[in-house]
C-alpha cells in the first residue's frame, strides 16, 4: 500500500469549539470499542486536556488528530482519547501528539504516564513499558476509588469497566 502523503498541519491546544470535531475523530474508534464513547458534556469539561492536530486554518479548522493528558494524581497522568483520522494514519501525527502530551506531563512535574491501549509497539517507541496491576500504593488506590471517571476505573482495573478493557494492554512511561 502506498503511504499516505504527509500534508501540513499544526499542533495546538484544543478549544471548546473543537469538541464536535474531536467527537467526530473518536466516533469510528468508539464504534469499534477501541476508545470509550463519552457524552458531549464530558468533552467540554475536559477540553483543556486536549491537543489537536489541525490541517485547516483559524477560520476553518480541519482536525485530523487529537489526544488528551488526564491528570490522576500528583505524579501520575494518563494519555487517553488519542485518535487520528483514518485518511491520515501512518504519517506521523499520532507520534507528534504523544510527544506533545509527554512534554506537557514533564512541564507539569509528573513522574509517570499511564496508557491503556491495543497499540503496544506504537507506545513502546516513546519508552512506555507493559505493566501488570495498578502501580500505586494502597492509600492512593483507595483515594482513586472515589473518582467517577471511567478512565480511572480502568486504571484500577475495576470489574464494572472490564468490557472496556478487554484485550487492551496496560503501559507505563517513567519520566
Ligand atoms: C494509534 C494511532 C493514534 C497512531 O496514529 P498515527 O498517526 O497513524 O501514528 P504515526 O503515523 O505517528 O505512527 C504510526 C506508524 O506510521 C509510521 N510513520 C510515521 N510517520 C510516517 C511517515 N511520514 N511516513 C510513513 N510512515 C510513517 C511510523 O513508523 C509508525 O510506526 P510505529 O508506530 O511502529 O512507530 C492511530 O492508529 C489511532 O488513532 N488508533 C485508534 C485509537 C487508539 O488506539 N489510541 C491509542 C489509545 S488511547
Amino acid at each position: 500500500m502506498t503511504p499516505a502523503p504527509v500534508l501540513p498541519y499544526t499542533l495546538r491546544p484544543a478549544l471548546p469549539r473543537d469538541v464536535r470535531s474531536i467527537r467526530g475523530l473518536v466516533e469510528p474508534y468508539a464504534a469499534r470499542r477501541i476508545l470509550i464513547a463519552k457524552e458531549a458534556v464530558a468533552y467540554y469539561e475536559t477540553v483543556q486536556e486536549f491537543v489537536v492536530a489541525d490541517a485547516g486554518s483559524r477560520e476553518a479548522p480541519d482536525l485530523v488528530g487529537c489526544g488528551a493528558l488526564h491528570i490522576m494524581w500528583e505524579d501520575l497522568a494518563e494519555i487517553r482519547t488519542l485518535a487520528v483520522d483514518d485518511g491520515r494514519l501512518g504519517t506521523g501525527i499520532g507520534h507528534e501528539i504523544v510527544s506533545r502530551l509527554v512534554e506537557r506531563a514533564r512541564d507539569l512535574g509528573l513522574r509517570r504516564v499511564f496508557c491503556l491501549t491495543f497499540e503496544v509497539d506504537f507506545f513502546h517507541r516513546h519508552g512506555f513499558r507493559v505493566i501488570e496491576g495498578t502501580p500505586v500504593d494502597p492509600t492512593v488506590y483507595a483515594e482513586l476509588l472515589r473518582s467517577h471517571d471511567d478512565g480511572i476505573a480502568e486504571f484500577l482495573d475495576l470489574a464494572r469497566v472490564k468490557p472496556n478493557t478487554l484485550g487492551n494492554t496496560r503501559m507505563l512511561l517513567d519520566l
